[in-house]
């Protein structure tokens, strides 16, 4: 079975195709990224108007390409998915739009895909993890530990009250005077940097709960960066890395703790899986490696192409649905909102 993905919630617009074999293993076929980080550079962040017309402006030719490199005619696949939130509705709307679009013009079924399911499944793409599984969760709009018990079936352990570690990573960039997306930036000055010069907070650690608080972290990096100013080279890349030390020590805890509220709820982990724009900083990825070597549970951390936002994950998670039962959502809505976890309160932060 072969599915066509096509994914604009937030700044990247994307198309793939990905296929399902009979054992259940996939082969993504084709996976086109256009990024619109130069039309949002100047504005230190995403402008949701800017980002709608940018996405109208390239899908169509961009879904082309996905089958030109796919070496297909829309004939070819058996259905259609599309991202239909949660995001930025005007950009939602367009892949929404789009998709059924086509799966009418092709008349193919169309699947409606929350976009954090896709994140959530696209480790299962890359490489053979059983349900249930501890899921980070952590992009530039999300963060949250999920307990995924199955398709469909998540349980929310944790989330952020404040910012989402993304979005952390995008401020301390932006006050630094570093390039959008704020994280690869701060990654790449912490690798020079000391992570011992500057004593920065660990919100959150070693409370009970798996949530997360940012925005503390946040306010002593600025205040810390104002006492050190006028900053040189080396104490940009001393606070870079001692604010990535923070998120750090903060994240494994975090996960610590979600571990153990897991095995209450949903039994025993079969793996640790990342997933989310963040979960492409080396410093996490080697902090939970070295976490999951003590758990002793393996970790899965999908490369970092499918870590952000891509359009195989949709593709995939369209899939997945398909799958359990024959699904047609021609009828589906864009939602800008869409929790996973339905049973969960509504993320602290107001933004899953
Ligand atoms: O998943 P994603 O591509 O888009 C959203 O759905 O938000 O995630 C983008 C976010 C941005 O905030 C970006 O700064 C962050 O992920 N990010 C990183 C790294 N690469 C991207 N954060 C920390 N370290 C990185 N290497
Ligand atoms: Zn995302």
């Amino acid at each position: 079975m072969r599915v066509l993905g096509i994914e604009t919630t937030c700044d990247e617009t994307a198309a793939a195709i990905v296929e399902m074999r009979p054992d259940g293993t996939g082969v993504i076929l084709s996976d086109e990224v256009i990024s619109q980080i130069a039309a949002h550079a100047a504005y230190g962040g995403v402008v949701p108007e800017i980002a709608a017309r940018a996405h109208v402006e390239v899908l169509d030719s961009l879904i082309v390409r996905a089958f030109g490199k796919a070496g297909l005619a829309p004939q070819q696949i058996d259905a259609v998915a599309a991202a239909a939130g949660p995001g930025l509705i005007g950009g939602v709307l367009v892949g929404l739009m789009a998709g059924k679009g086509f799966a009418l013009a092709a008349e193919k079924p169309f699947v409606a895909v929350n976009h954090l399911e896709a994140h959530a499944l696209v480790a299962r793409l890359v490489a053979r993890v059983n349900f249930p599984y501890l899921l980070l969760l952590a992009s530039g709009g999300h963060t949250q530990i999920l307990a995924v018990r199955g398709v469909g079936d998540y349980r929310r352990l944790g989330a952020t009250m404040d910012d989402a570690i993304g979005e952390a990573f995008d401020k301390v960039a932006k006050m630094l005077g570093l390039p959008y997306p704020g994280g690869p930036a701060v990654e790449a000055a912490a690798r020079d940097g000391d992570p011992g010069r500057f004593a920065l907070p660990r919100p959150m650690m070693g409370r009970p709960n798996a949530d997360f608080s940012l925005s503390g972290l946040k306010t002593a990096t600025r205040l810390t960066a104002e006492r050190a100013a006028p900053l040189k080279t080396r104490d940009i890349a001393d606070l870079c890395a001692s604010f990535q030390a923070a998120v750090v020590d903060v994240v494994v805890d975090r996960m610590r703790v979600a571990l153990g509220l897991f095995a209450k709820e949903s039994g025993s982990a079969r793996a640790i899986v990342i997933a989310g724009g963040v979960a492409s900083n080396g410093a996490i990825r080697e902090a939970l490696a070295r976490f999951c070597a003590q758990a002793g549970l393996p970790l899965v951390a999908p490369p970092p192409r499918l870590c952000t936002d891509n359009g195989a994950m949709i593709a995939w998670a369209g899939l997945e649905r398909l799958r359990i039962r024959p699904i047609d959502d021609l009828g589906a809505p864009a939602r800008p909102r869409w929790p996973l976890d339905l049973s969960a309160e509504r993320a602290p932060n107001g933004k899953a």
